[in-house]
């Protein structure tokens, strides 16, 4: 009986030392945690050029913060510069690394049957992200982003009341890269709404690169030629409508608000919602960045074994210059 009491007595001590000298691991804290790297899922993002824009910047960060060790990834990322060989050939070098998953933000919308034929051969599944592309829905899991066609309508909705009763609109355009899907379609619903309003006039057109430095020097030659005929800029990002405004307001020129040269912007970032708010920037169509989060849930849904919708379009809204209030910017998430 000794004996056993004796037993018992080294055990309970043992128990508690062992409990006393194990870390002290509260709820909140278990949680991020990152799996070995061994667990985590390997993914490829090639991402078209990651310091491009606001909204480049905010989407490269999306993704980087939903596709973290913590949460179980292991991103790779590979900025292609905006060059589409090279993003093509960036989706390859993934191929041959054996990654588990690829996301791409396509530069180009052609030029992808090979490439995404290799990556079906090798069972690796991949994501769209953000850009369209013109190739077979067979070679690719989903698409995850906005629409560009239906960003241009809110925006020429818009114009359609600036320029209502017959009132002449001389529109230069700003386009963004050229062949992106972005481009494409915010360029389409512009040169529609054209054709259907006889009193718009497209006095020029041309790519600005998605930049403001770039759209600056071009909008400052067509002031130079057009002078004070052009009353609307069309311009396919807010970093290229700050180029454009920067250039008229050194020209002396009035942009915004009732009475100036229009200003037609896409993304809304915050910074240029607040040019909206001022009244520089008159109609700012959103378009999300964030969408790191959705394309994690994607990556989880197939490693459950389910299989996403081949289409997932975010919600997107548009900004005016007269109803927009600081309580809508200060409650926006970039
Ligand atoms: O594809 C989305 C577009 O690409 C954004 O409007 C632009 O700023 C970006 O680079």
């Amino acid at each position: 009986m000794k004996k056993f009491l004796a037993l018992v007595f080294v055990a309970t001590l043992l128990i508690s030392c062992l409990s006393a000298c194990a870390p002290v691991t509260t709820p909140s804290t278990q949680g991020t945690q990152p799996p070995a790297e061994s667990k985590l899922i390997r993914v490829g993002f090639a991402q078209c050029k990651a310091d491009e824009s606001d909204w480049r910047k905010a989407n490269t960060k999306s993704v980087q913060e939903a596709l973290s060790k913590e949460n179980g990834f292991d991103l790779i990322l590979a900025d292609s510069n905006n060059d589409a060989a090279k993003l093509v050939s960036d989706v390859q070098g993934f191929i041959d690394q054996e990654v588990d998953y690829i996301i791409i933000a396509a530069v180009n919308a052609d030029g992808w049957d090979t490439v995404l034929g290799n990556a079906k051969k090798a069972g690796i599944p991949v994501i769209l992200m953000d850009r369209t592309i013109n190739a077979s829905e067979d070679l690719y899991n989903c698409w995850l982003g906005g629409g560009f066609y239906n960003e241009g309508v809110k925006a020429t909705d818009w114009m359609g009341k600036r320029f209502a009763g017959g009132k002449q609109a001389n529109i230069v355009h700003l386009q963004g890269q050229l062949g992106a899907s972005a481009q494409v379609g915010r360029t389409e619903a512009l040169e529609d709404a054209i054709g259907k309003n006889s009193n718009w006039k497209l006095l020029a057109q041309q790519t600005g690169e998605w930049s403001t430095d770039t759209a600056k020097e071009i909008m400052a030659s067509w002031i130079q030629q057009y002078g004070d005929d052009i009353n609307c800029v069309y311009a396919e990002n807010d970093n290229m409508a700050d180029g454009a405004i920067q250039a008229l307001e050194e020209a002396g020129k009035k942009v915004g608000g009732d009475d100036g040269v229009a200003i037609i912007s896409f993304d809304a970032n915050r910074a240029y919602l607040q040019m909206t708010l001022e009244g520089k920037i008159n109609c700012n169509v959103e378009c999300n960045p964030l969408l790191g989060p959705g394309v994690a849930a994607l990556i989880n849904k197939i490693e459950g074994g389910g299989t996403p919708n081949k289409k997932e379009s975010v919600d997107e809204t548009a900004f005016y210059y007269d109803t927009i209030t600081q309580e809508v910017i200060d409650a926006r998430p970039y």
